[in-house]
């Protein structure tokens, strides 16, 4: 893929961040953008590399109207020695088209998918911050942008990248989380878009998200959509539980949880460090009574976002289950610890998922 890089003017340039502790997440953005569009049927190359800028869409376009929306969240991690690290991007670059097939969107060549975030990064990589814990967050995104009402898949795209400096996901050190389950409200059932990475998912989890806050929890944890019995996924995370001696997942086979790449990362670490992991179905009244009765050592949830988090209590009709004591775990500690030290360059990484950018 040709890439046009467009030169910017000194007053293109935003302002830096003051501190690295106070970036939080997805609020500032770099001074560039990846963007590409498809039109007659291909990708308009060369794709350009230009000034951060809003995408201009005809009030009509499908996206608006009928979702055809579809992003990846991934990061650059920045090393001790100020390199610039990917973790596993072809897995993101495969579920962004598995994403689009999915939503009746076009695919997006995978190795120009890394290639736009390698080329973006090397232009932007000042502004990946240093201190432990924080991170360029990376979102690809498309959105059919066909003018015209009725249903129907858009016959035109715009492909972009933006970068976010984004803190820590636990300013004050890793901690344990609360976390909601949802009786009411579902996610996604099978043969719906559970496993896409697409807004509508979002946008229905945003109402049962305002009834976890009322009780104190950051998170929600979905139940399967037609029994409520079984676990699901977090809002933006996979979540496993360490049960008598295995770790337990839900499967990915009924297409309704989005199949992490930190969870894939999980299971294979968890195995190299001797565990069984069992990708199972274990139902909300499994979890709460070994909650209770010890069986359950351990709860900690999966994603690019948090890397590796605790949890250390389930809000479950109307009442607060808490995990270990609140305390984090030993096995959550050792794969936080490991997955960070891969992703941040401090380990050799045996696996081959660390892509050095600069
Ligand atoms: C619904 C959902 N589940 C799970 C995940 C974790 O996926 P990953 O490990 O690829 O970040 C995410 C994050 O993107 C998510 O949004």
């Amino acid at each position: 893929m040709k890439i046009d890089i467009e030169s910017l003017s000194k007053s293109d340039f935003k302002p830096k961040y003051k501190s690295e502790e106070s970036l939080g997440f997805g609020k500032i953005f770099t001074d560039r953008m990846f963007v590409i569009k498809y039109e007659k049927g291909a990708w308009q190359e060369p794709a350009t590399i230009k000034k951060f800028s809003p995408v201009i869409l005809d009030p009509s376009a499908i996206c608006l109207h009928y979702g055809q929306t579809i992003f990846e969240g991934m990061k650059a991690y920045r090393t001790e020695d100020s390199h610039i690290n990917l973790f596993r991007p072809e897995k993101n670059a495969a579920r962004f088209n598995s994403s689009a097939r999915r939503m009746m969107m076009v695919e997006f060549p995978p190795d120009a998918f890394i290639d736009g975030i390698k080329e973006l990064l090397v232009l932007e990589k000042d502004w990946a911050p240093k201190s432990p814990g924080t991170s360029l967050y990376i979102r690809p995104t498309m959105i059919g942008t066909e003018p015209g009402l009725g249903v129907r898949p858009s016959t035109d795209y715009i492909f972009y990248i933006i970068l976010s400096p984004s803190g820590p996901y636990f300013p004050e050190g890793f901690q344990c989380v609360k976390i909601f389950v949802s009786e009411f409200y579902i996610r996604a059932a099978p043969g719906g878009t559970g496993s896409a990475k697409t807004g509508g998912n979002y946008a229905a989890s945003l109402l049962v998200g305002k009834e976890a806050e009322e009780h104190g929890c950051s998170q929600v944890l979905w139940l399967d959509a037609i029994s409520k019995k079984y676990v699901e996924e977090v809002g933006a995370s996979n979540i496993f539980f360490v049960y008598e001696d295995d770790i337990y997942t839900a499967p990915l086979t009924l297409g309704t949880i989005l199949p992490g790449v930190t969870r894939e990362s999980t299971i294979q670490l968890a195995k190299d460090m001797g565990f069984t992991v069992k990708e199972e179905a274990l139902s909300i009244e499994t979890v709460i009574e070994g909650i209770h009765s010890g069986k359950i050592a351990e709860v900690f949830m999966s994603g690019t976002a948090a890397s590796i988090a605790p949890v250390g209590s389930l809000y479950y009709q109307n009442k607060e289950h808490i995990i270990n004591n609140f305390e984090i775990g030993d096995i959550s500690s050792k794969l936080y610890r490991t997955l960070s030290d891969i992703q941040y360059g401090r380990v050799d990484d045996h696996y081959g998922w660390i892509v050095p950018v600069c």
